[in-house]
């Protein structure tokens, strides 16, 4: 099968796509005739060496993808060959076929062809984990999303939206905060003009934000405190702006919050199975009636995965960006 391979660790450019062997399902794993993958960030880290794939994990970049189910391991139930499915991934997208455990299989949503299924999994998981089972998100409440207009904040904006949850938002630049509105953001902020904690809490009357979704890490650490509500929840997913930052102790007693970080990818098959499973139940609903659409940037060949890449890392994309086979 053709896959992408890396030659060191480095820059776009030393990812290819080269022949190498075809794959097995083993117990309790099915394997997917990738139709297309996405880009996300945790690929470009695992390029440059910095983001290795855990235990097990196939050595292939790619953390989603969509595609048919070719082959049932031993023990798989409620699948069949030719099923069309997306499927969230420990590593592997980015390659012709892929092994994946069956609890990470999710249907494809209705009038999603498929394709543009490749750019959900990673995102609806993301997003529905971290916004609604750890920070139980509630109708009514502030979610305060970074990066609105990235894959993550696309999707957060519309899924909160349609909780009923009231959406603040950053982006970088005017067209990019109108795209957040179009999504439903009720408050757009410029991260590059506005100071957003100010705007917070202008804009929630002083109430703040009872949960923050980051991609900042470090960087926005003491403001995203000082913009909580009491018994705000900062949900920490990335680390765009650095790792280590000083923390107000005082400021989260004082409001009784609190400071959460996950990573979806080093949760054990089990947990990604029960995530699955939710976002099939609570999320693909609203995916099959419109009321969330995905946000893709481009398709593009799986050939020009160092293209794919080197236009994430410019920050110029809205939404996904999606690599077919
Ligand atoms: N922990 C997990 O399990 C998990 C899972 C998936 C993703 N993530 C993380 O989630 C983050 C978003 O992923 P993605 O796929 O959405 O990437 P993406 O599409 O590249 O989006 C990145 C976003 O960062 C925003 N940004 C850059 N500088 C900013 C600043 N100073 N203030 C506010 N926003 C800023 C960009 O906004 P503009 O474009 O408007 O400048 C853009 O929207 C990444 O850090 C990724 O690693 C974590």
């Amino acid at each position: 099968m053709r896959a992408v391979i890396a030659q060191g660790a480095g820059g776009p450019d030393v990812l290819s796509v080269a022949e190498v062997p075809d794959l097995r399902p083993g117990p309790g794993e099915v394997l997917v005739r990738v139709a297309a993958t996405a880009v996300n960030r945790a690929d470009l880290l695992q390029r440059m060496g910095f983001y290795p794939p855990p235990p097990g994990a196939s050595e292939v970049i790619g953390l989603e993808c969509s595609g048919t189910v070719a082959e049932l391991g031993e023990g798989v139930q409620g699948w069949s060959v030719g099923d069309e499915v997306c499927a969230l991934l420990s590593g592997g997208g980015y390659a012709e076929q892929v092994v994946v455990p069956a609890g990470q299989l999710m249907r494809v949503p209705h009038g999603i062809d498929l394709v543009t299924a490749a750019a959900l999994p990673e995102v609806a998981c993301t997003v529905w984990s971290n916004v609604f089972m750890v920070a139980a998100l509630k109708p009514g409440e502030n979610l305060l999303v970074h990066g609105g207009a990235g894959g993550i904040g696309t999707f957060a904006i519309q899924l909160a939206h349609a909780y009923g949850a009231r959406v603040l938002t950053t982006a970088g630049t005017p067209d990019k905060l109108g795209l957040c509105a179009e999504l439903g953001a009720d408050v757009v902020i410029n991260y590059r003009e506005e100071d957003f904690g100010a705007v917070v809490r202008e804009r929630t009357d002083g109430h703040g934000a009872d949960v923050i979704l980051d991609n900042m890490g470090a960087k926005y650490l003491g403001r995203n405190v000082a913009a909580l509500a009491t018994e705000g929840r900062l949900v920490i997913i990335g680390m765009q702006g650095g790792t280590k930052g000083e923390l107000d102790i005082a400021t989260l007693l004082g409001k009784r919050g609190a400071v959460i970080a996950t990573s979806l990818r080093g949760r054990p098959a089990s947990e990604k199975a029960t995530i699955c499973a939710a976002v099939a139940e609570h999320v693909w609903p609203l995916v099959d009636d419109t009321r969330i659409r995905p946000v893709v940037h481009g398709t593009l060949p799986l050939e020009a995965v160092a293209e794919a890449h080197r236009l994430m890392e410019a920050g110029e994309h809205t939404g996904k960006i999606v690599l077919t086979l």
